[in-house]
């Protein structure tokens, strides 16, 4: 096929293609294999742990009976490794007939007869990324199908083992597939991953009309410095990504890794707050049946949650850098409300940091702010208020910020108090700014 004939294909693809069926307008929530148990197959000795269909049951138990599903996060999402390494007699994928005994339809009973709902993984290409079977342009439609009569609600569409035309014309055409099917489901795309996730090679409008979320960048490890990475890579790039995302629509810088080895405390509430500002999916990839108190308390914050799931779904952005690696985001929020997050990336002490919101260009006017980590409230803010925040290194202090008037709103949040006051508040004559 030449390039003319691929480009009238795909111009013919996204006219026809619409993935707009009403589902995800706040990001998806949930729980996801992956970052914590990646391919572990090894049922033999490590049956608590090996990707099988008890995992997927023992997860959704977990999601429903800790408070996990009244919060939102409601899919439970099998990745890579669930299949058997050859399809049926009729060409289509099946589980592994020793993981999945009972096979997919029935786990996906399971899960909605608790309310839930199933996720699962294919890939766009010859084979995934662990080497088991592919989804070749030839396979998409039967895949599709398979997948909805199992009663599948999200699908997960990797990318390893495929050219880029195949990417090109399998990702829309997954996205085709997927509707004529009739049953709804959310479709996340791999596709920017593999062509470096930015523009002019990523067509951020076209991926918005055929995907409802996309990973855009490297997969997440169970570290601080990946974590930081990525929201690096996501706010050196966010004059190109932020635009794309809304509801229906998401950019997705990968999994929750709170819970597992790799995050302190401040660093798991530091990967909360910047998910939320970046309206990204709250999907976790932990292990829901040994979570300490703390992870849960921060996965559990109802207003980081509430500042994630936004209705207006505007992606938030890093407003500054500071030359004392101080950092700045803020995502503007319904009822005139915003949320602030202030990042150390020091690697010292607790840093005390001097603004005033007008500093961050906020109106002139009277605010509140909420302390979303701690439960303390800051009253009598106008935007020339000078404050100071202490900072832990690696950590956040993350401000929900709302105008005065409309204070009563906020009752309507029940707040999660888990730590005393970090700051220290003082009022400073107007136009009164600390330079740092
Ligand atoms: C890729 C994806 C990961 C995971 C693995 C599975 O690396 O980006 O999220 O799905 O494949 O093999």
């Amino acid at each position: 096929m030449g390039p003319l004939a691929v480009t009238q294909l795909l111009a013919l693809i996204s006219l026809t293609v619409a993935m707009d069926n009403g589902l995800l307008k706040t990001p998806p929530m949930g729980w996801m294999a992956w970052e914590r148990f990646r391919c572990d197959i090894d049922c033999k000795d490590d049956p608590e742990n090996c990707i099988r269909e008890d995992l997927f049951r023992d997860m959704a138990d977990r999601l429903v009976e800790d408070g996990w599903k009244e919060l939102g996060y409601e899919y439970v999402i099998i990745d890579d490794c669930w299949m058997s390494m050859l399809r049926d007699e009729h060409g289509r994928l099946q589980p592994d007939p020793f993981r999945f005994p009972g096979g997919i339809a029935k786990l996906a009973r399971y899960i909605h007869d608790r309310g839930l709902k199933l996720g699962i993984y294919a890939d766009m290409g010859t084979h995934t990324c662990m080497g088991f079977p592919g989804t070749t342009l030839d396979t998409i439609n039967i895949d599709a199908q398979t997948f909805a009569s199992w009663g599948v609600d999200y699908l997960k569409f990797d990318g390893c083992s495929s050219n880029p035309i195949e990417q090109m014309l399998g990702y829309p055409l997954m996205s085709k597939a997927l509707n004529a099917t009739g049953r709804p489901m959310a479709y996340s795309c791999s596709w920017p991953v593999y062509v470096g996730g930015l523009p002019p090679k990523v067509n951020y409008s076209l991926l918005g009309d055929i995907c409802h979320l996309w990973r855009n960048y490297v997969d997440i490890q169970d570290s601080w410095d990946s974590v930081q990475g990525i929201v690096e890579w996501f706010s050196n790039n966010q004059d190109d990504l932020q635009p794309a995302a809304g509801p229906g629509r998401w950019n997705d810088p990968d999994m929750l890794i709170i819970g597992n080895f790799g995050l302190s405390v401040d660093q798991a509430r530091a990967q909360m707050a910047l998910w939320a500002i970046m309206a990204a999916p709250l999907i976790m990839s932990n292990d829901l049946r040994n979570l300490d108190n703390s992870a849960r308390f921060i996965l559990q914050n109802k207003v980081a949650v509430a500042i994630n799931q936004d209705s207006m779904g505007i992606q938030g952005r890093r407003l500054l850098q500071e030359k004392n690696h101080i950092e700045v985001y803020w995502r503007p929020l319904s009822h005139s409300a915003s949320a602030l997050v202030f990042l150390s990336r020091r690697t010292d002490m607790p840093s005390l940091y001097h603004t005033s919101l007008a500093k961050l260009k906020y109106d002139t006017g009277n605010y509140e702010a909420y302390d979303v980590f701690t439960g303390s409230t800051v009253t009598g803010l106008n935007a020339t208020t000078q404050f100071t925040l202490s900072i832990n290194p690696s950590g956040v202090v993350m401000w929900y910020v709302y105008p005065e008037q409309t204070s009563k709103e906020t009752e309507t949040l029940h707040y999660q108090h888990n730590k005393a006051s970090q700051f220290t508040f003082h009022k400073a004559e107007p136009g009164h700014l600390t330079v740092l």
